[in-house]
């Protein structure tokens, strides 16, 4: 299978939340994220299914990281408790990684992903909302270290988009070419 982690983060401190938010609202990324992900299959924590609207993505498979065992899913057709993450290495389809941070660190850490679309927000973050910033910058260290650009930036309401690849390994055509396609705003 294919392991895509896709992310947007703020530039310098790689902060991707406050609290349970999401600190900006580009309409353009989100847009871009759902070209991307839809009518495919997609694994995130708990924290981050739950912060969804109505917890659900439509038109997606949505595999929900948790250690509960109990935890019941808005849509039992579509959404799935996993709650031994390494159930996910016998995986065949591509399967989208879409965070939140504890996913994404726990991904680069253990389970390589073959591919990063990595969109990184130029602005200012809305300093109103409360909570504990969430950054990955253990994963953008991975990545630098572990991977490489093979897009040319892609920059749309200030997001620049790249993809990633690992050193040295095949990657799939037709999912780069998916992937490719999908950031551009056509
Ligand atoms: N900017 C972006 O691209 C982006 C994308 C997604 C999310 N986010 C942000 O990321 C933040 C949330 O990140 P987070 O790290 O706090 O939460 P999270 O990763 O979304 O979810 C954490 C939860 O996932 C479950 N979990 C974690 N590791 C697991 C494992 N190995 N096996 C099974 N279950 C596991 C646990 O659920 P239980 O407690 O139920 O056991 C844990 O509490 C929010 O601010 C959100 O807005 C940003």
């Amino acid at each position: 299978m294919t392991k895509i982690a896709i992310w947007c983060r703020h530039k310098d401190d790689n902060i991707i939340g406050i609290g349970p938010n999401i600190p900006w609202h580009i309409s353009s990324d989100f847009k871009r994220f759902r070209r991307i992900t839809e009518n495919a299959c997609i694994t995130c924590g708990q924290t981050t299914y739950e912060s969804f609207p109505n917890r659900t993505l439509p038109n997606r498979k949505i595999y929900v990281l948790t250690f509960d065992e109990n935890y019941e899913v808005s849509d039992k057709n579509n959404h799935f408790v996993v709650n031994n993450a390494k159930a996910l290495k016998e995986f065949e389809e591509p399967l989208y990684i879409c965070g939140g941070a504890s996913i994404y660190k726990m991904f680069m850490q253990k389970m390589a992903p073959d591919i990063i679309v990595d969109s990184c927000f130029m602005g200012d973050i809305s300093s109103e909302l409360k909570g504990s910033p969430v950054d990955i910058g253990e994963c953008i260290e991975l990545m630098k270290k572990n991977y490489k650009q093979i897009s040319p930036d892609y920059e749309e309401d200030n997001v620049i988009t790249t993809i990633w690849v690992k050193k040295g390994e095949f990657v799939p055509q037709e999912v780069l070419k998916h992937i490719s396609i999908s950031i551009i705003n056509h």
